[in-house]
């Protein structure tokens, strides 16, 4: 499962960079589908410049957590705030608050008619108005970022799985994101892609992004995470540092998972 050793780094960005404060606030949220309790009274805080990985069994709630945040789900109760400003109900407000909390999904979800320069200044020039030469520099200097500027004007299918979620990223960039969710933004790729996709998101969190990011990428975690949450069951099971997790987990559901997925 553990792909990771391409960036010699000397751990977490917790030592370099202090943390800021509260970014992503999350205070007693519920939510359910029907009769299923997704998410149970979480309350959870990611500071400034934080990495946080969130891991866990299929589902228990990871997705459904991410995209509350983002407000792609509603919550039944409890409250989340971004930057100290609770998430607005729609409108103008929503779209705001969508271009401050950017999203990495599993699938790419690039636009498959446009290029991969257009699929980056589209957001900047219609949701955020910015006018198209500048969008453009901007654009490239971001794909230029992840690695694959020369491939600006191709479409999206001309790409590999690990340029496409690079450029994926470089869109949600382009956004200029306060804080930055992944969901599982590796698990859809070939092992030879991995790492350059986790390349790109270890050196944005050098760069004091503050990052959500769902995976099981333990050579990620350990490089730039500050600090890893365990769901499980819709529920915050258990906290820890990279370090702590991964080598003494204190909750029998975190070690019996733990001991799944390490075998693999
Ligand atoms: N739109 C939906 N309608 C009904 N149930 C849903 C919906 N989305 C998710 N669920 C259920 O909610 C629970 C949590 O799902 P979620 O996708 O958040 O889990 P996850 O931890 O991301 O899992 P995975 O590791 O498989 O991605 C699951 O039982 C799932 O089947
Ligand atoms: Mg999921």
């Amino acid at each position: 499962m553990d792909h990771g050793e391409a960036t010699t780094t000397t751990g977490p960005v917790e030592a370099s960079a202090p943390l800021g404060p509260p970014l992503v606030e999350l205070t007693d949220v519920n939510k359910h589908f029907g009769d299923l309790h997704v998410l149970k009274d979480i309350n959870l805080t990611v500071r400034k410049g934080e990495v946080l990985v969130v891991i866990g069994p299929s589902g228990s709630g990871k997705s459904t957590l991410c995209r509350a945040i983002n407000r792609l789900e509603t919550i039944d109760s409890g409250e989340i705030r971004i930057d100290g400003v609770p998430l607005p109900e729609e409108g103008k407000a929503l779209a705001k608050l969508r271009s401050d909390v950017g999203m990495v999904f599993q699938a790419f979800n690039l636009f498959a008619h446009k290029t991969i320069l257009e699929n980056v200044t589209l957001g900047p020039i219609k949701v955020r108005r910015e006018k198209t030469s500048a969008a453009k520099d901007r654009a490239l200097a971001l794909l230029d970022r992840v690695g694959v500027k020369n491939q600006a004007g191709k479409m999206p299918a001309q790409l590999s799985g690990g340029q496409q979620q690079r450029v994926a990223i470089a869109r949600a960039l382009a956004m200029k994101p306060k804080v930055m969710l992944f969901d599982e933004p590796t698990s859809a790729l070939d092992p030879e892609m991995i790492n350059e996709v986790l390349d790109v998101m270890v050196a944005l969190a050098q760069e004091g992004m503050t990052m959500v990011v769902v995976t099981h990428e333990m050579g990620f975690a350990r490089k730039a995470a500050n600090r890893v949450v365990f769901m499980s069951d819709g529920e915050i099971v258990e906290e820890a540092t990279p370090e702590e997790f991964f080598t003494a987990p204190r909750s029998g559901r975190a070690k019996d998972f733990l001991s799944k997925i390490l075998t693999h």
